[in-house]
């Protein structure tokens, strides 16, 4: 398992290569250890709360957890026994049942669901043969684009990280005492010398990727885009800064806001940011069953994109771009190359992010000097998903694989791009050029920002 961490010289064409990218015995270990990864946090976060709380509804926002977990077998059932290993249907009838597309979240609790138990053994039976398959394919070069470097289990274990992450939501939004406990991500070292913004420099860079095997169909192909020179912060936003913003009056000034914001803004009563409330002078917050006091200097969480539009509006700002975030993210100007991670290509170990639900809070602004950017910006990926001010579009020469209901059908102006990833998402899931979306209302996701302003 060593040389599949060791990073490999870029490919001739320039674009960074995963370790190991090249090797299929290689890649099949690091499928086997991504699926297994997943599966040990699914566990967890199902095996950690009572059956009746699997099948409860914590938030009409969500699924019950039970959901979750069967969905989580159903898609591996399709695309790795059925598409790649050819096999029939375990149980053809529930499918339906998993679709996303085909009952909101909101109508899932009363569906005929399986049972915990049933979940369970559904999923832990797809993955035996799951396993079996990943033995016996060929994962090389010429093979299926299903199968090449090892795509769809790639895919599939990126796929059961997401929900894990959806998972880790419903469990901030239960409520009663905390089932899911973790240690506190490591302090900041020199934030008190970090400048509060970096400087980036005018010209092209590449976005996206066409090398990197796993990644998503949105996040292809690689292209040149020219980006003028900008500010960014160092870090994103935090809790102190933010709580400036909520006392200058943020909330009720309708000039910081875009209009939709301002009227979510009244039509919700919003005050502050989602788990935040306010007791004897004090800004409290819930997080996973605990009240405890606001920190000013973590980054500011549960934020929806108005709310982040809204402060960078009022602080003389604005959110990057989604290629400005990324350009401050991977361009290497010695190089002259975009680099997998802001570190560099090699993947990320607990020194470089807050990943993984390791630490169930993002780290203090200033944490994880090893994972900062050639821009000097530091936390793009871990512990908070960053807003951007773009809508989520498809790159020039996008084509949907392997089906259209990952990406194609969120393109357009209703989704804003989000950058970077949370503590609560695993590397698998995380890179440089991965691209999440969600609708600019949403604040129960893992969601921050940071802000730019033009050079
Ligand atoms: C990429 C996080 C927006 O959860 O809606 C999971 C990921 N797609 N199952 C979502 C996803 C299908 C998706 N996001
Ligand atoms: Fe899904």
């Amino acid at each position: 398992m060593t040389d599949d961490r060791a990073p490999s010289a870029p490919a001739a064409d320039g674009f960074p290569q995963a370790p190991g990218s090249h090797d299929p015995e290689a890649l099949r270990r690091r499928a086997l250890d991504a699926l297994l990864t997943a599966r040990a946090r699914t566990a967890t976060l199902t095996d950690s709360v009572e059956d009746g709380e699997l099948t409860a509804q914590h938030s009409p926002l969500m699924s019950p957890l039970v959901w979750d977990l069967a969905h989580i077998g159903n898609q591996e059932e399709q695309w790795l026994l059925r598409a790649v290993g050819g096999r029939q249907a375990l149980r053809p009838e529930i499918d339906g049942l998993y679709d996303a597309f085909e009952h909101p979240r909101s109508a899932r609790p009363s569906l005929p669901l399986l049972a915990p138990a049933e979940a369970r053994t559904y999923a832990s039976d797809v993955r035996g043969r799951a396993l079996d398959i990943l033995e016996a394919a060929p994962l090389h070069e010429g093979g299926r684009p299903l199968e090449r470097a090892g795509f769809a289990f790639g895919m599939i274990a990126q796929h059961e990280q997401q929900h894990d992450e959806t998972m880790l939501i419903t469990h901030q939004l239960r409520s009663g005492p905390a089932a899911l406990t973790a240690p506190a991500p490591p302090d900041p070292t020199d934030a008190g010398s970090l400048p509060g913004e970096v400087l980036v420099p005018a010209g092209p860079f590449t976005m996206g990727t066409s090398a990197e095997p796993w990644a998503l169909d949105n996040e292809r192909p690689a292209h040149r885009r020219e980006v003028a020179a900008f500010h960014l912060d160092t870090s994103p936003v935090t809790c102190g800064a933010y709580q400036r913003f909520m006392a200058d009056g943020g909330y009720t000034d309708p000039r910081w806001w875009a209009p939709e914001g301002w009227d979510m803004v009244r039509e919700h009563g919003l005050t502050a940011p989602l788990f935040w409330h306010r007791d004897a002078g004090q800004w409290l917050r819930r997080r996973f069953g605990v009240t405890e006091p606001v920190p000013e200097d973590e980054p500011v969480l549960h934020v929806s994109w108005y709310e982040a539009d809204a402060y960078a509006r009022w602080a003389g700002r604005r959110l990057p771009t989604e290629s400005e975030w990324e350009k401050a993210a991977r361009h290497d100007p010695a190089t002259g190359r975009s680099l997998r991670y802001p570190w560099g290509d090699t993947d990320p170990t607990p020194e470089h992010a807050n990943l993984g639900q390791r630490h169930l809070r993002p780290a203090r602004a200033g944490a994880y000097p090893a994972g900062r950017a050639p821009s000097g910006a530091g936390q793009l990926i871990g512990d908070v998903w960053e807003w951007t001010s773009s809508d989520f579009l498809p790159y020039p020469g996008f084509v949907a694989f392997p089906y259209r209901e990952y990406s194609d059908v969120f393109f357009g102006p209703g989704h804003k791009v989000l950058r970077g990833g949370s503590f609560a998402v695993d590397q698998v899931a995380c890179r440089g050029t991965f691209r999440n979306w969600d609708l600019p209302i949403r604040r129960q996701i893992f969601s921050g920002f940071r802000t730019a302003r033009d050079a």
